[in-house]
């Protein structure tokens, strides 16, 4: 057990000399001879008892008395009164002493009575730790999140941050999946190595394995040199893979191979290479709806579902809506420069009346918003995007609005054939505006030769020479 301390403070020599006698062995001591001093060195917070006599110059016993109860961590005080002044005990019990003897002391009594003070200060130090593990609140850095909700999820977030586990969150888009993610990796011990995030969503599928891996050069057409992947990147740090549902299931066979082995070789590459890499996924997808339709592999699912960390949609934990508004007026003001302003009650009403379909990430575009749009010295209703300041409140329990489809999406194609034809018009145009010469076009779209090529197959443009001649491909 780590040794106690205790002060003694008494303005004549020989009494402090024969306290430092008496409880050699007990306890650590420190010995001051005036008032000014005592507090100086019970402000350091490191005592568990001190002995404070009454009578001393400069500043007295009882007045040292009364200021400590103001420290953060004061010591028990036991007095040590003169017969003469036992009444002054009295008034020290009133004010905050934990006990008093008499000098001249008997040494068992004054032995009974530090031990007893020793005690009562580990039981208060005992109870100030349990209430603060009771009345804990999880705070993370940029996570707005004080509802009931949200402090469960932040509560699971500091109970395996520091550990390697895989995490699958889950929940709307712009429920804070990303906000999370960061949160685990800068509190936990990995946060001075990488956190690499990859879309999954956003790569090519016949990219996405070559991306997580790396390649050896030459290891595909467009293998030009060799290229070290996310996993590689993320080496004792942590690999977030978001939007992990649309991943296609060839790429998840692989990375579920990763996982369990801990270790891959790049994509045309033979060395087996481990790496040490946390994995925290991400999807707003319904994956037992893609494992029942097959679009997701039920093993990769059970490997990556480690520890799942739902996140409430917005429309669930309103409370946290007037923080969030808060957090996001300073962050846009002071990011963009725009003059700081508030709400008006009634628009702030009106915010905490709509459903918020686009969760935080729709909060935070409509605060932005308004911010930029309105002159005024206030942020008023008319600033609001219309599907918030049309909302017509509803009494009770929120509704769920369905967010209606965008009017001019033709109903007879998917989304995804619009967007084919709307590139492969693009593609085309641009093309004929380069003549052919595939750099330029990639540059008047603002993408690169290589994506542009990728299009192309992918769309079954064919490639023509600059002067219109056919190149030499395949097919
Ligand atoms: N609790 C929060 N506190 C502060 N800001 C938040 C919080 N949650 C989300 N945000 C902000 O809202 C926006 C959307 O969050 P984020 O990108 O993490 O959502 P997401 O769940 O990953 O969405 P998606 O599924 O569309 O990718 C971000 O700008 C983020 O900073
Ligand atoms: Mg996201």
């Amino acid at each position: 057990m780590e040794n106690k301390r205790i002060l003694i403070v008494d303005d004549e020599p020989s009494v402090r000399e024969s306290l430092r006698m008496v409880l050699k062995g007990r306890a650590d001591t420190t010995a001051v001879g005036d008032g000014q001093a005592a507090l100086r060195e019970m402000e350091s917070g490191h005592y568990d008892v001190a002995l404070l006599d009454i009578i001393m110059p400069g500043i007295d016993g009882l007045e040292v008395l009364e200021r400590a109860q103001s420290l953060d961590e004061p010591p028990q005080i036991i007095m040590l009164t003169a017969t003469k002044t036992v009444k002054s005990a009295v008034r020290a019990m009133k004010l905050g002493a934990h006990d008093y003897v008499t000098k001249p002391f008997d040494v068992d009594e004054l032995l009974i009575t530090v031990d007893r003070a020793i005690e009562a200060t580990s039981m208060r130090r005992e109870i100030a730790t349990l209430r603060d593990e009771v009345g804990k609140r999880y705070n993370f850095d940029n996570v707005i999140g004080s509802s009931a909700p949200m402090q469960n999820v932040l509560k699971v977030v500091s109970r395996v941050a520091p550990m390697k586990s895989t995490v699958l969150l889950t929940g709307e888009s712009g429920t804070g999946k990303e906000v999370i993610a960061r949160a685990l990796h800068y509190n936990s011990t990995r946060r001075d190595k990488p956190m690499v995030a990859l879309n999954c969503a956003a790569i090519p599928e016949n990219l996405l394995e070559a991306e997580l891996f790396g390649h050896e050069r030459g290891a595909f057409t467009d293998a030009h040199s060799q290229k070290i992947g996310h996993f590689e990147r993320a080496d004792g740090g942590t690999i977030f893979l978001d939007e992990i549902g649309d991943m296609n299931p060839a790429t998840q066979a692989t990375l579920l191979r990763i996982l369990e082995a801990g270790q891959f070789t790049r994509v045309g590459g033979e060395k087996v290479i481990d790496v040490d890499v946390r994995v925290i996924a991400a999807t707003n997808r319904d994956l037992d709806k893609g494992m029942a339709d097959g679009t997701f592999r039920e093993d990769l699912y059970f490997r990556i579902n480690v520890i799942a960390i739902p996140l409430p949609p917005l429309r669930e934990r309103r409370d946290d809506l007037p923080a969030l508004i808060r957090f996001f007026l300073d962050k846009k003001s002071r990011e963009s420069g725009i003059r700081a302003r508030n709400f008006s009650a009634a628009a702030l009403d009106q915010m905490l009346a709509y459903n918020w379909p686009g969760n935080v990430r729709e909060l935070e575009h409509a605060v932005e918003r308004a911010l930029i749009l309105s002159d005024g010295e206030t942020l008023g209703i008319e600033d609001l995007p219309t599907k918030v300041s049309s909302n017509v409140p509803t009494n009770g329990a929120s509704p769920l609005t369905i967010p209606s489809l965008p009017e001019q999406t033709p109903q007879d194609q998917t989304l995804n054939e619009a967007i084919e034809r709307l590139e492969h018009q693009l593609i085309m145009s641009a093309l004929s505006k380069a003549r052919q010469n595939q750099t330029k076009a990639a540059s008047i779209l603002g993408t690169t030769r290589r994506i542009l090529k990728y299009k192309m197959d992918k769309l079954g443009i064919d490639e023509i020479g600059p002067e219109g001649n056919h190149a030499i491909s395949g097919h």
